[in-house]
Order: structure tokens, then sequence, then C-alpha cells
């Protein structure tokens, strides 16, 4: 047999055994009726062009894991010692045989995708909607978000061929009927009438107006927080920017000239774009919550380089697809940010199960390269992200993920306590992480019977640590006032981090990387919280107490005992 006809035969012989590739369809998420929140408006057009993100498998996320604890445990001779951008995506690329298989799917399909990771575990591609109900044997329908009147396109059903079902570990946008608006949105109490920019500020700000008020010397007092200059330019801290929030650079110098007259009032940030991101400086455009985030990096953490990220709606359409683009944008480069402060979230129970584990695995690669990454935990108390009807107690996303660090708010300085916004509790995706387990079961056994039945006793507990949060000052479009919300935490304490690396740095140490194993074994270096609680959903909420709490966490920042315990 010539060598042309044998592999004619061979070729033959294997479609023959493969059948039919592709046809048999096995159910990966649904939901049976309308998530609430929304409503059905119709069959989304064939035409509608839908912007995929499709996850796979990664070949070895436990041993991805396992490497982040090494890096992040006091107690392991690898701390610290962060791994490499390969070694990571080692780690995370799907096997080749994962990667034949989806290639032979999309293939049969006529369809081609482009990484969107440097691991290549994440593929984006767009297909028009008529295509996605045959590649996930799904029904796209367009839904109305009730309360922002934005319409999606999402299916209540997806499946994945036999042959991919294994290597596919996520499909967006399908079954999560996220919030399209984003959130975790401040609460913003400036006066209705424009004011100049130095006018109705509280006076000038003493120890004592910071219970009521608080600015960057309140922290600095309250904390213990330096005001000497970092001096290291290699160590910085990545704000994150979506939903078109624009950091205003004329309002951060009204900020330093009215809060940090000890520093230069030109003291700045840098920008980094991605999606067709941008930062317009008109002052109509300027963003709260990106004017906050950047008032209480840049002006708290001082001297340390702060890189403003602005995450544009190209191929997004909200937060959600931001929160993994910025990751997988940061993680391509050589040398990742040492900290990361992130202002917004989800509710826990509107991610698919599967893409909110697949975004968890994300922060655990960037944690290992040794980032530590900071969420606001959300201003619902014990009803998640935001406020909303409940009858038992909601889970804010991402701060159920164990790979990072979530932040909860405190007001008051005599004592500090939690604020009823601040959310907290226990996750229903992910469970309790082996870091936090004793604390978060001293917490269970001193509460009792209280709250029972209205969370998951199992779940990972958060906030881990907690900042101020109330009356926060600030100054947004040329004008001054106070703002609420975790979203004042997260930055102050990620800037405290990024004040603590610049020192670990500067003695030839490595960060301090994804943070969590180090703060539940060095909880004294933290002011516990006892008091205050955040009710919801009908009910009193949690209570703050000795020792980890799901208001406060571990407590608010004590900078001198962390620089100790960082071994300085
Ligand atoms: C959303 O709006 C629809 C139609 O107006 C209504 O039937 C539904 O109850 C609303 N859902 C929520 C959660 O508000
Ligand atoms: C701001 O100052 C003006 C003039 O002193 C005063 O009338 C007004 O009540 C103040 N507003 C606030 C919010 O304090
Ligand atoms: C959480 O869910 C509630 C109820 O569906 C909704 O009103 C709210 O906007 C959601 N919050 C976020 C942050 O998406
Ligand atoms: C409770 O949390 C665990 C994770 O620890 C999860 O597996 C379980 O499904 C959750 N229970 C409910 C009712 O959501």
């Amino acid at each position: 047999m010539s060598a042309a006809a044998s592999l004619l035969l061979a070729s033959l012989l294997s479609l023959a055994a493969a059948g039919p590739a592709f046809h048999t369809f096995i159910v990966q998420e649904s939901h049976s009726s309308t998530p609430q929140g929304f409503t059905k408006v119709g069959p989304a057009d064939d035409a509608t062009t839908l912007n995929l993100r499709i996850a796979l498998a990664s070949s070895n996320f436990a041993g991805l894991e396992k490497a982040l604890y090494d890096v992040s445990t006091p107690s392991s001779s690898s701390y610290g010692n962060h791994l490499s951008k390969d070694e990571v995506n080692a780690f995370l690329a799907p096997t080749a045989e994962a990667t034949a298989a989806v290639q032979a799917w999309l293939d049969s399909h006529g369809l081609s995708a482009t990484k969107s990771s440097s691991a290549g575990d994440w593929l984006s591609l767009s297909v028009p909607v008529s295509k996605a109900n045959q590649m996930f044997a799904a029904q796209y329908e367009t839904f109305e978000h009730n309360a922002s009147g934005k319409t999606v396109a999402r299916t209540l059903s997806y499946s994945l061929p036999a042959e991919v079902a294994d290597h596919i570990a996520a499909v967006h946008p399908a079954t999560t009927f996220n919030n399209p608006a984003g959130s975790l949105k401040p609460v913003l109490s400036i006066p209705k009438a424009p004011s100049s920019p130095t006018a109705n500020l509280s006076s000038d700000a003493t120890p004592s107006s910071c219970a009521t008020s608080i600015t960057p010397a309140c922290l600095q007092s309250l904390y213990g927080i330096p005001t000497t200059p970092a001096t290291e330019s290699s160590n910085s801290i990545v704000v994150s920017g979506f939903i078109e929030q624009f950091a205003n650079k004329a309002d951060l110098t009204s900020f330093l000239k009215k809060f940090r007259t000890d520093i230069s009032s030109s003291t700045t940030f840098a920008l980094q774009t991605l999606d067709g991101g941008s930062n317009p400086q008109s002052a109509s455009q300027a963003g709260v919550e990106a004017n906050l985030d950047i008032q209480y990096t840049v002006g708290v953490a001082t001297g340390v380089p702060v890189v403003f990220v602005s995450v544009g709606e190209d191929f997004n359409d909200g937060d959600l697809e931001g929160f993994l683009d910025i990751v997988n944008f940061l993680s391509a480069e050589d040398q990742v940010p040492q900290v990361m402060t992130t202002s917004y979230g989800e509710n826990e129970t509107d991610m698919s199960k599967a893409l909110a584990f697949k975004l968890c695995e994300a922060y655990a690669a960037f944690g290992a390269r040794g980032t530590s990454v900071l969420f606001a935990s959300g201003d619902g108390g014990v009803e998640g992200g935001q406020a909303q009807t409940c009858s038992v107690y909601q889970a804010a996303f991402p701060s159920g993920c164990p790979f990072l660090t979530s932040v909860g708010s405190v007001h008051g300085i005599s004592p500090e306590t939690g604020s009823t916004f601040s959310s907290g509790g226990f996750s229903n995706y992910w469970g309790v992480a082996d870091y936090q387990s004793s604390a978060v079961s001293a917490f269970l056994t001193a509460q009792g019977s209280t709250n029972k039945g209205l969370f998951n006793a199992s779940g990972r507990g958060y906030p881990d640590i907690s900042a101020q949060g109330e009356n926060v000052q600030i100054f947004s479009g040329g004008r001054s006032g106070g703002v609420d919300g975790t979203s004042c935490s997260s930055p102050i304490f990620a800037s405290v981090i990024g004040l603590i690396n610049d020192r670990l740095v500067a003695a030839g140490n490595s960060p301090l990387g994804f943070l969590n194993p180090w703060l539940y074994a060095n909880p004294s270096m933290l002011n516990d919280v006892t008091t205050g609680s955040n009710p919801g959903c009908g009910a009193k909420g949690f209570t703050a107490r000795a020792g980890w709490d799901p208001v406060t966490g571990l407590g608010t920042p004590n900078f001198a005992k962390m620089l100790t315990a960082a071994g300085l």
C-alpha cells in the first residue's frame, strides 16, 4: 500500500471511530426562571454580536494554590519567594489536549478565538447570537435589568459538547445575571449648591474632628501611618477604575493643597488604559469613586507610585469583564504591581459559580506573583454588595474568593465601631479557608445560635480587615464633601500595605503579596474592633466582637505593629 493510501485509510478510520463530533451536549449551568431583578423582553436578535469569553480549565490549579500558600504563609520556608510569570502560567495554562479539543470544536463552527490571558486559559471571540445558540445548545434572550433599564443578552441555560465539557471551565456572557450598571458606588454627601473648592470643609483635621470627619491626617494619627515619603520607585499601588469613573487631577491637587500641605500639591498618579479606557479631565466627568480611590492612595501612601488603570467598555458590558480584563492585563506584565485596590463588587448569587471560581483563580495567580489584592467588601451589610430585599443573608462577590483580601468599614475613634453598611458574612461558593478556620470557628462559637439559618456556617468568612469608611473627605468636580462606603476603606488599607512594601523593598525583601495568611497569623498587629453590627434582611446582622468577626474582620491597621510583624 502506498503511503498516501494508508494515510487516507487512517483518516477515514478516525472519522468513523469519532462518529459525529460535538453533538452530545451536557448542561453546564442553568436557572429555573428569570433571576430576580431582571425581566425577560424576548428572544435576542439572531444578528446581535456577543463578545464571548471562554475559560479553559487550568492544567494544575491545585499546584498553583499550594505554591500560593507556600510563598504567602510566614512559617513556610518559601515565604516571599514569589513566582515568575512563566511559573504561574505553567500552572494556569490548559493542557495540550484541552487546547486541541477546544480548537477542533471552534473549527467545526468555522471560528477562531484570541487568547486573552498570557497563560492562554482565557479565549475571546465575537459571534452572532444565532451561532452562540448552536455552540451552547442555548437560547439567548434579551433581559432588562429593572433598576437601570439596561438590557443584556443572556441565556437561562448553556451546554457544552461532551468532547470539550471537561476542558471548558466557564463561558460568559451566559447564565451570569450581574448588575450591568456596575456597583459599590460610595454614598456621597456633597453639598447640593456648588461651593468653592475650600469652602464648607470641617475645620482643620484635629484628632477630635476625626470622630465625625475623616481626612489623611486622621488616618495618620489613628493608624500611625507615617508622613515620610516612600523611596522605592519599583513599588506601586494600582487603583482599578471601571464604568467610566474618571480620576481628576485638578481635584487631586485641591485635595493635596487642603489636606497634605506637607507634600507637593502637584504629586500625581500614572495612567494605564485597556479595553478602550481613558481618563478625561473635565470637572463634569470627574468620578466620585475614582477620585476617592486616587485621593486616599496618593494622599495617604506618601511617595508610593500610584497607577490608575482605567478599564474601558470595549468588548465588555460592565464591571464583570473589567474585573477579568484588568487582572489578565496586569498579569501579562513581567513586573506586577505590589498592590491592587478595587472598590466595585457584585452579589455572589448573581454570578455563575463556574465564572466566579475561574475569576478567583486569577486572583490566586496574581497573589502568587507577589500582588496584594484588596477589594471593598460591599455596602449592603448582610444584604450583600448593596442594600436589597432578602430573607436570608446575601454574600458579596468577589469577597468570598479566599485568594484576596476583603476590607470592611468602621467609623468613630474611641472606640472605632463597625459601620452598619459594612458587608460581611459567609460565602455560599467557597468554604472557609484554612488560614482563617480557627478565627472563624471562634466567632461562630461565641455567636452561638444567633443568626442561625440566615447564613452558611461552612463558608469563607469576610471581610478580613477594615478601615475608616464614613464621612471621608474628598474633592470631586471642584467641590468638597464627605463620602461613605467600604469604597473608602479599601484604598486606605491598600495605602498602608503600599508603605510597608516600600520599606520591605528598600531593605531588599519581598513585598507582602497575598496578605491573608500573614494577617490571620498576626491578629494582634491590628486594632480589634468590638462594637457595631451590620443589620439587614429584616434581622440584626452580625455583631462585632473580640477577634475576627464578619463586620470588621480582624480589625484596622496599626502601622508600627504591622512593620514589626513584617520583620522590620
Ligand atoms: C422587574 O420588573 C418586572 C416588570 O416590570 C416585574 O414583574 C418584576 O417583579 C420586577 N422585579 C423586581 C425584582 O423588581
Ligand atoms: C456651608 O457654609 C455656608 C456659609 O458659611 C453655610 O450657610 C452652609 O450651611 C454650609 N453648608 C454646609 C453643608 O455645612
Ligand atoms: C444585588 O441584587 C439585588 C436584587 O436583585 C439588586 O437590586 C442589586 O442591584 C444587586 N447588586 C449588585 C451589586 O449587583
Ligand atoms: C454553603 O457553603 C458551602 C461552601 O463551603 C457550599 O458548598 C454549599 O453549597 C453552601 N450551601 C448553600 C445552601 O449554598
